[in-house]
């Protein structure tokens, strides 16, 4: 990989780990540190480096970027403002972190607080929008829409994030919020990179991280459904978050029942049936701010008709937010490879869930889901979570079997 490339990917990884990582934390000084070194090794060869992220292209001086084709980044940075990013002079390592807080304060990775805002200081670094001048000869260009989504990143960073979560959930019972609400950000951000939207769903690999890709994939669902169906972006939000914490309560459950690869016992059954209210009692000992979170973690398994669990001892209705996060859990439940058994392919879930609307699923929220699906068929792009592939429809399993958890 060149000089400037790896600068740029040393760059985008700073920026994403700052979205998730506060002040302070290791991971975030040294992503900042990496990207000060690429940056220095790229300014001991060249004198006044200068990229230019234009319609998906990635310019460095006034050539095009071959290897950087695939890469999202330049999108996001030209949609937040920065499609010019020069360095005119010698950048010390706070000037960079300043710099990347900026960036991220403009992808809206983090929450700002403007009273609070830097004063201006002078550094090497000089970025903004490009001049009509300099768009000569590009502007004409055909954008041709992609028919499926295509996207380059990983969500490693995400997963990563939400299993260092659930660890912290495990040894002191305590929810990091902040960074669940990071990682929610992210998502977001990643599904509105392209001009259309993106279902990024992460394809599990290990069965044991069933859980961590699930949270991911529910949130995405949710997110994606409630803005479907014309929530505003707060509310959007809050779904993400109930959706990344609706199975919280699984940390509780020992492993051995969680990955078991054939059918639970009648015991070890009750054992996984405890994950709602272990998940809502953690969540609400940890932010009372969280009290959807919470009633979604609670009901997230309990049907239209009263069934499911925990067993209701009266007849009662359902949060909207639950009802929506039911059908994003069974979905992609059904089409993930579990232990015992394959995944389902996408109609073959969608049929299974048309056919339970009005006894296990909120018909209204079915006709969301399902036309949501079919409409945007082409942009659920299928994240290897590993190796940062990914392309539009994912490889479709055979039969349908049982239902799962
Ligand atoms: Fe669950
Ligand atoms: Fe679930």
């Amino acid at each position: 990989m060149s000089e400037p490339a790896k600068f740029l990917n040393a760059f985008a990884q700073a920026i994403s780990t700052m979205g998730l990582y506060k002040a302070g934390h290791p991971a975030r000084q040294r992503a900042i540190e990496a990207a000060y070194n690429q940056l220095a090794d790229l300014q001991a060869s060249v004198i006044k480096p200068s990229f230019t992220f234009l319609g998906g292209e990635v310019l460095f001086g006034q050539r095009t970027m071959r290897e950087l084709k695939e890469w999202d980044w330049g999108t996001r940075l030209a949609n937040a403002g920065v499609q010019r990013l020069e360095f005119v002079d010698d950048v010390t390592r706070d000037d960079l972190e300043a710099f990347l807080e900026e960036v991220v304060a403009k992808l809206n990775l983090a929450q700002i607080d403007t009273a609070l805002a830097r004063p201006e200081r002078k550094t090497g670094i000089k970025f903004g929008a490009i001049g009509v001048k300099g768009m000569t000869g590009l502007q004409h260009r055909e954008d041709v829409a992609l028919p499926t989504a295509t996207i380059t990143y990983t969500l490693n960073d995400e997963a990563n994030a939400v299993r260092w979560m659930h660890d912290e959930v495990q040894q002191y019972g305590q929810l990091p919020l902040i960074e669940a609400e990071a990682v929610v950000r992210s998502l977001s951000v990643a599904m509105h990179a392209d001009s259309e939207i993106v279902i990024p769903l992460v394809q599990l690999k290990e069965f044991d991280q069933y859980t961590t890709t699930h949270s991911l994939n529910v949130s995405v669902l949710a997110m994606a459904l409630a803005e479907f169906i014309g929530l505003g972006a707060a509310d959007v939000r809050a779904f993400g978050v109930a959706g990344l914490l609706h199975d919280l309560g699984k940390v509780r459950i020992p492993k051995d029942i969680l990955t078991k690869p054939g059918k639970l016992s009648d015991s070890e059954w009750e054992v996984m049936r405890r994950h709602p209210v272990d998940g809502a009692k953690i969540i609400i000992q940890s932010d009372r701010q969280l009290d959807l979170a919470a009633v979604v973690a609670y009901e997230h398994h309990v049907m239209l008709n009263g069934g499911g669990y925990p067993c209701m001892h009266y007849e009662r209705d359902c949060h909207h937010a639950s009802k929506l996060v039911h059908i994003c859990d069974v979905y992609d439940a059904l089409r993930t490879n579990r232990p015992y058994r394959d995944a389902w392919s996408a109609e073959a879930t969608l049929s299974h869930i048309e056919a339970k609307a009005g006894t296990e699923f909120d018909p209204e929220l079915v006709r969301n889901f399902s036309g949501m699906m079919r409409k945007f068929e082409g942009r659920v792009a299928v994240v290897d979570e590993a190796t940062s592939v990914l392309t539009g429809a994912a490889a479709e399993p055979a039969e349908p079997a049982k239902s799962g958890e």
